[in-house]
């Protein structure tokens, strides 16, 4: 069975998450294209999620963002639009797109919907009970040459495989958020896939003009067997500053450290918010697990969670306070998990960790430089030269960074360096590799 007979009934489950509703936009205007190419057929978009509530809101975001997607490719829906004379104004024919992708889609609570699905795509929870729990069934009541792909951050592909019986008809296909915009497809192939999937799973990605990234089937994955590592030795930092420092101010240095000092979209601090501290948590769990590896949690995280101070997204996309208090999306505070509170950040620290090196460029007047590489590495030369606390801990910062980038190849996560670094600077918008010359 080919890609575009697959794509005659594909379901989506936890299609009203944060992901999920992400694959259900892309998924829906591929289905809608191919239904305007064979008017004979059907097409059925099942889009699943356990929460009724959630799957009500669902419709209105699916709505703009499909006419986001439709307004920046008119172009193209001119063209396959042309035999409708009827469609004039641009509005006129986005409407028409928008009305042909949401015929396609059914919502529901079910996970019986999917039954005659031939591709699905799982977007639930982060939790290996409940994802094996629902592959099962919905192998169950689909029929053997149904397809899985998983868009877990962390679980092993194999193992779930294994634990649900799906017999090699799993992979993971790793999307990074938000979807529609993210280029990055970390894939997860396990050693029992079935070839017929590992095939459609790379026509898929040039389908929907995504960036595929090979990764191993070991526990995190690159994108966050990299990204936890790089928290945990922010957090190991902080043991060694609070001291001098206070916990609060040490949390805003390595913050600063990670965000300017080493050039990146944000602060590692405000990362792990981003992503959400129980999440962050989640992941290293699975991957202790998997890994066997205890030195993969610490106890500020575990403290963070027991105060229930868990940073995240509320549903309108706006930052919740975790281990930086937000206003307007911008680090107004620190918390303190000793004193159970939030304080102040005291600029005083800036004093303290230095400044930055003259020749030193934000990172969004990076993204655009046609000479970044250079730029970088005068930056990082000046800033071996600087003789500051920001410049000490920054460097120490880039040398671990790198150490755990390599290890992702030595240990046979990562195929090659070049995977490493593309899955950071796609996925987590990095002007530059982790393995790198700077150091
Ligand atoms: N958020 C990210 O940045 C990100 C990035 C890459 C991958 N992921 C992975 O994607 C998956 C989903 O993450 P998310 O952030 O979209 O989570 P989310 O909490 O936003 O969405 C999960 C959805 O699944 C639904 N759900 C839960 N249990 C269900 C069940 N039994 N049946 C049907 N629906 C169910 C929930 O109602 C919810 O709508 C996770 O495996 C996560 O690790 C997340």
């Amino acid at each position: 069975m080919n890609l575009d007979e697959r794509f005659e009934n594909v379901s989506v489950i936890g299609a009203a998450g944060k992901m999920g509703s992400g694959i259900a936009v892309l998924i829906a205007q591929e289905m809608a294209k191919l239904k305007k190419k064979n008017k004979d057929k059907i097409y059925r978009l099942n889009l699943i999620d356990i929460s009724e509530q959630a799957l009500d809101g669902l419709s209105g975001y699916m709505k703009a963002q499909i006419i986001r997607v439709a307004e920046k490719s008119i172009v193209f829906l001119r063209e396959m639009y042309e035999e409708r004379k009827d469609l004039v104004e641009n509005i006129e024919i986005i409407n028409a797109f928008v009305d042909d992708t949401f015929s396609v889609i059914r919502c529901g609570t079910e996970l019986g919907m999917a039954k005659n699905s031939k591709l699905i795509f799982e977007a639930i929870a982060e939790n290996e009970d409940i994802k094996i729990k629902v592959l099962k069934s919905l192998d169950e009541v689909c029929g053997k040459e149904t397809f899985f792909l998983t868009n877990t951050s962390s679980i092993p592909i194999g193992f779930l495989d294994q634990e649900a019986g799906l017999d090699g008809r799993i992979i993971g296909y790793h999307f990074y958020n938000p979807p529609i915009v993210q280029k990055l497809v970390e894939v997860i192939t396990p050693t029992t896939i079935q070839k017929e999937l590992s095939d459609i799973a790379l026509e898929l990605g040039k389908r929907l003009r995504k960036k595929l990234v090979p990764a191993n089937d070991v526990a995190g994955f690159i994108g966050n067997g990299h990204f936890t590592r790089d928290g945990l030795y922010a957090l190991n930092e902080i043991e060694r500053l609070k001291d001098n420092y206070s916990l609060a101010g040490a949390i805003y240095i390595m913050n600063r450290i990670s965000q300017d000092f080493l050039v990146r979209p944000m602060g590692i601090f405000q990362l792990i918010d981003y992503v959400g501290i129980d999440v962050f948590d989640s992941i290293l769990k699975v991957m202790r697990k998997h890994l066997g590896d205890e030195t993969l949690r610490h106890s500020l995280v575990n403290s963070m969670i027991e105060q229930k101070v868990l940073g995240g997204q509320r549903p309108d996309g706006s930052q919740k306070d975790g281990f930086l208090k937000y206003e307007k999306n911008r680090p107004v505070g620190i918390y303190d998990a000793e004193k159970k509170e939030y304080v102040p950040i005291n600029k005083d620290l800036d004093t303290k960790i230095g400044a930055l090196p003259d020749n030193f460029k934000p990172w969004k007047a990076l993204l655009t430089e046609p000479t970044k590489e250079e730029k970088l590495s005068d930056y990082f030369a000046s800033l071996k030269g600087t003789k500051t606390l920001g410049a000490e801990l920054a460097l120490s910062y880039l040398a671990e960074t790198k150490k755990i980038g390599e290890d992702l190849v030595k240990e046979g996560v990562a195929n090659s360096y070049e995977d490493v670094n593309s899955v950071l600077t796609n996925g987590f918008y990095w002007v530059y590799g982790p393995i790198n010359e700077y150091v």
